[in-house]
This record gives C-alpha cells, structure tokens and sequence, in this order.
C-alpha cells in the first residue's frame, strides 16, 4: 500500500527549509527590536482553552478543531490558533505579575484547522504571532501594527493593504448587536442554517458568513462604526492618528468583524495586493481582545495582538518575485582517494567543523571527477584533494573554486590556513 501525506499538510523539503529559515530570522531579528519575547506553549490543550477563548459561535470551534478524547477520556484539541494558548499561559504562569508591562511576547509554531485545502489555506500552517498583553494604549495597538508592516518590509513585500475598524467597547457592541437583530430578523429565513442560529447568539458572526455573503442585506446591515460610543470613538481616533504618524497607509472598513469573538476595539487585516497572489489575499490579521484574560481565568488584562502563516508570506514572496540570498554554502570538501586518505580525512573533518568551517565529503566511494562534481554541486568555497601520494609526502593541494587558484599546504597547516582564508 502506498503511504501518502495527510491532505491539507506538506512536507517542507531541504531546498524549501533554507527560505523557511531565513524568514523565520528576519523575525526574530525583528522581534528583538521590538523587545517582543519568544513564548512556547503546548500543541495540544484542553478544548476549553478554544471554545471558551475562540468562542462557541466561531467556524474554527464549530467546524475546524482537530479534538478528541485522549486515553485518559480528556478533551483535547489540537490548536487552532495562538492567542487563547497565550492567554491561558499568561494567566496560569502569573506573567501578570511580571514587573515589564506590558508583557509582549511571540510564537511560532504550526496550527491546525479542518478547512478545505486550497492555496494559502492549510490544515497545518505554521503561525507567527505577538501578543502584548497589560497596556490600553492606543500607541500599542499602532506598535503591533507597525511591527506586521516591519516583518513585510524586511522580507522585502510592496503589495500590501491595510484594513482596520473598531469593533468598540462591551456597550458599543450591545447596541450594535441589538440593531443587527432587528436588522436581519424579518428575513433570516432567507440565510443558511448557521446563520438562523447566529441570529440570536452572535448577529456579528452573520457578516463574516461565507454562504450568505451575496445576500442584500449584507451590505444595508448597520456599521458597527455608527454605534461606537465616545471612549470607542475617541480610541479608534487615536489609533488611526499613530498610524498617521508612523506614516501607515490604511483603508477603515466598517465590515471587518473576524472571524474569532474575543475581539473588541481595533481589529485590522493586512491583504497582498500583489496580481497573482491568488483568491485568498489576508497575509495577516489581529486585533484587541480585551476581556480575555478573565475569561481565562486572570484579571483584569487589557490585550493585542496579530497572526501571520508563515505560508502565506512565502506565497507572497512569489507573487511579488522576491528571492532571498541563500549564505549557507560550504567552505569546504575534502576529496579523499585511497584508504589512507580516506581515514585521514575522516579526523580532518571533524577539525575543520570544531574551527567553525562546514566540512563535508564523499561517503559512497565516488571517483575524483563526480568528487570535484558534488563539491560544485554543493557550492564548496573550497577543495582539498587527498590520495596516497599526499599522505606519504605531507602537504595537499588546497584549491579556491571560484578562482581556481590552487596552493600546496602542509596537512599539519591545513586547518589553521583555512581558517584564516575564510575569516
Ligand atoms: P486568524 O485570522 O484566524 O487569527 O489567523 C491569522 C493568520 O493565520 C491569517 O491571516 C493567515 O495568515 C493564517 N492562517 C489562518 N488559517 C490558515 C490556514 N488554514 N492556512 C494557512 N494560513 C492560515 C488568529 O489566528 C488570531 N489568533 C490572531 C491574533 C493574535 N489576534 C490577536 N492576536
């Protein structure tokens, strides 16, 4: 029987890992700027973690968790997304009581949602993500956005667009709620099953519907921006002016309510406008979420945050033809010929490698031509050619493959010269 692959997942080959591995340093990079620390959490936790944080309504906890009962009869998920992880964390740990607020943390790490496969859309997706959690400052909320266009720019990204909107405060979000029930109500009957069901519990959800997105009453349903109150207002206004002054190009777009409920205030999604990019266009999206910490449990904890996959900036990459340099070659390839120079090459190697000069050689008894092949192959800045007559006379020539100089040098004198032409 043939084995293959469970759909929706990849496997990120050798030649794939190396541009996987300079994104994943562009960010870290970055993140020590920003004084963001790394945090790593579990891949699995109890269920609760998601229904509870995510909420009950959202498509990713009704449609999209991989859970099941471990051994033990646990409920257990495996995580959709970052930030309830986070957050229980952050609350189990008592980082509240750390004395650097806000605590502004990072992850990394793969994520799992039961959706339908498609480009940019995985069910196992690497997310980088931050979380600040203890400040109510709306020049946070402008960091965090700054840091996502800081990422884009190090990666070397143009096409990108800013959404954002404010979903307001906890009063702001009744009133708004109330009219988007008295909005929808006299025609739910028009609308998917899911949506009837939303009616009540979560009218918000209903304008993310997938299904229904066509429907008239979509783009009449009132703006959540009319029903922001003052303290609403006035914080989305400051938001919007740090973005002015960091000189961020944004669009509001009073429809952006995403697709998780512990958002309240900014919410924000930046898209690829790059042609080509494919049918999918979010790079990344975040927002504030506060209220979240004591549903989890803790107190009282403002919090913001983003998530980007890590896949789609790879999409993005090569839809805007970015290629990025690739500085891992090898300083040097010991061709060896002969069982001398075969057991001697073996103890020069691992001296090389402990002087911090990559080595490496041939382990399946090629002849010195396909041994000069694999060392061009594999971009060696060096060659050192090894056979019986070396060993017996004590020096080997060493040649550069890039000029093609070639220079004697003796066995003894091999790592430290090496050393100090690489340096
Ligand atoms: P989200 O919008 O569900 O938000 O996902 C954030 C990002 O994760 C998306 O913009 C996309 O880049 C990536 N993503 C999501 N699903 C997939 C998928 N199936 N395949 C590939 N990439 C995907 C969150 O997850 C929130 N936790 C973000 C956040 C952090 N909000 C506050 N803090």
């Amino acid at each position: 029987m043939k084995v293959q692959i469970p759909r929706g997942t990849q496997d990120i080959l050798p030649k794939d890992v190396k541009q996987w591995q300079w994104i994943e340093e562009k960010i870290r990079d970055l993140m020590n700027k920003y004084r963001y620390e790394e945090i790593r959490t579990p891949i699995f936790e109890h269920t609760e973690v998601f229904s509870r944080g995510v909420g009950d309504t959202t498509d990713i906890v009704q449609k999209e968790m991989y859970s099941f009962q471990d051994r033990g009869g646990r409920d257990i998920t495996l995580r959709p997304e970052g930030t309830a992880a986070v957050v229980r964390s952050f609350v189990e740990n008592k980082l509240f009581g750390d004395p650097n607020q806000p605590v502004k943390l990072y992850y990394m790490g793969p994520m799992f949602r039961y959706e339908r496969p498609q480009s940019g859309r995985n069910r196992q997706f690497v997310q980088f993500g931050v979380e600040a959690l203890g400040s109510n400052d709306p020049a946070i909320d402008a960091e965090v956005i700054s840091l996502a266009f800081g990422i884009y720019e190090a990666i070397g990204l143009k096409n990108l667009k800013l959404v954002i909107n404010s979903l307001g405060d906890q009063s702001s979000r009744i009133n708004h709620r109330n009219a988007l029930i008295d909005h929808f109500k006299p025609s739910i009957h028009e609308f998917c099953k899911d949506c009837q069901n939303r009616l009540e519990k979560n009218p918000l959800r209903i304008l993310d519907c997938k299904v229904d997105r066509e429907n008239p009453l979509m783009k009449t349903a009132p703006s959540i921006l009319e029903y922001l109150n003052d303290e609403s207002k006035k914080y989305f206004d400051k938001v919007c002016e740090h973005l002015d002054r960091l000189e961020i190009e944004y669009e509001v777009d009073p429809t952006l309510v995403r697709g998780l409920d512990y958002y309240n205030h900014t919410a924000f999604e930046i898209m690829s406008s790059a042609p080509g990019f494919g049918a999918i266009t979010t790079l990344c999206g975040g927002g504030r979420y506060n209220g979240l910490v004591e549903q989890l449990g803790g107190p009282e904890t403002p919090g913001i945050g983003f998530a980007m996959s890590i896949e789609r900036v790879i999409l993005a990459m090569a839809a805007e033809g970015i290629r990025f340099e690739n500085e891992n070659d090898l300083d040097v390839y010991v061709i060896a010929l002969g069982e001398q120079a075969k057991d001697f090459a073996v103890k020069l190697l691992l001296d090389l490698r402990k002087n911090g000069i990559s080595a490496d050689k041939d382990y399946t008894d090629r002849k010195i031509k396909a041994q000069f092949k694999a060392a061009d192959r594999l971009n060696a800045k060096y060659v050192i050619i090894l056979g019986e007559d070396e060993i017996a006379k004590g020096t080997a020539p060493v040649k550069n493959l890039a000029t093609g100089d070639q220079k004697e040098i003796p066995l003894e004198q091999l790592v430290p010269e090496l050393k100090n032409v690489l340096n």
